[in-house]
């Protein structure tokens, strides 16, 4: 059993809160992993030229084809991104569509696994949770368990955080804000966020070892997802 840990976040590991949470839900699964950093890599959106349509192969040439097998043989997916303007950022966006390829004539590779979403923004990580939470059930993969959490936004390191007047420093903090490293911040520093990431991994390690059955998962998620599309039409 293995989990695919995907970090969407394009800043430097030692900075991002994606990074820091991923990493301590897989860390706690107790389970075999993998972590990819898609930071650096070339993925662009699904462009629907429909090639993946009979065989559930992506015919496009970028880093999202050597990404292909570790989604293929992973048994459960920890997922994070940042929160870019109410949505995952564009990296992270664009290697959800690229699961896609996985979706024709009742291909059911993926149906009945695991997941964990994990969103970081720099005041709420919950839309991109609700969104990784989504995309999951659209191929049936069961989300046991989100973390949220408010990282450092860049403004606290731009060299403008004390005066602008649209940053995140003075949003959080007022208008006379003095920046300093206590109040910049960081997931790490956040018992609630960290235990929930830990308790994720442990749920999600538990849920694998215990040998959760895919066609009752499918079965579960095929029906929340009927019942989403009623409700949204
Ligand atoms: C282009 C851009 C848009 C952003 N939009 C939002 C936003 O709408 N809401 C929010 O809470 N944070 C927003 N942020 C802040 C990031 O989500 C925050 O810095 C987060 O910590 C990034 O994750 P990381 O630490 O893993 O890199 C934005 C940052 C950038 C660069």
């Amino acid at each position: 059993m293995k989990i695919l840990g995907v970090v969407g976040s394009t800043r430097d590991s030692e900075v991002s809160g994606v990074h820091k949470l991923v990493t301590t839900v897989l860390e706690s699964s107790g389970m075999e992993y993998e972590l990819v950093h898609l930071k650096g890599k070339k993925i662009g959106g699904c462009i629907c030229c429909l090639g993946c349509v009979k065989d559930n192969i992506c015919k496009v040439d970028d880093d999202m084809r050597e990404l292909r097998d570790q989604i293929v043989e992973a048994d459960a997916y920890v997922i994070g991104a940042p929160n870019f303007y109410s949505t995952p950022n564009a990296i992270s966006h664009a290697f959800m569509e690229r699961w896609y390829q996985f979706r024709h004539q009742a291909g059911n590779t993926l149906w009945g696994k695991l997941a964990v979403a994990v969103g970081v923004g720099g005041l709420d990580g919950q839309p991109v949770v609700d969104q990784l939470n989504k995309f999951f059930m659209y191929s049936f993969i069961e989300p046991v368990a989100q973390v949220t959490g408010q990282g450092a936004a860049a403004c606290f390191t731009c060299g403008y955080g004390e005066t602008c007047q649209v940053g995140v420093p003075m949003a959080l903090y007022g208008p006379d804000v003095k920046i300093t490293p206590d109040i910049i911040p960081d997931v790490g520093k956040q018992p609630e966020v960290m235990n929930a990431a830990a308790e994720a991994g442990k749920l999600l390690g538990n849920r694998l070892r215990n040998g959760h059955d895919r066609e009752e998962v499918t079965q579960r998620m095929q029906q929340k997802m009927m019942e989403l599309f009623k409700s949204s039409t």
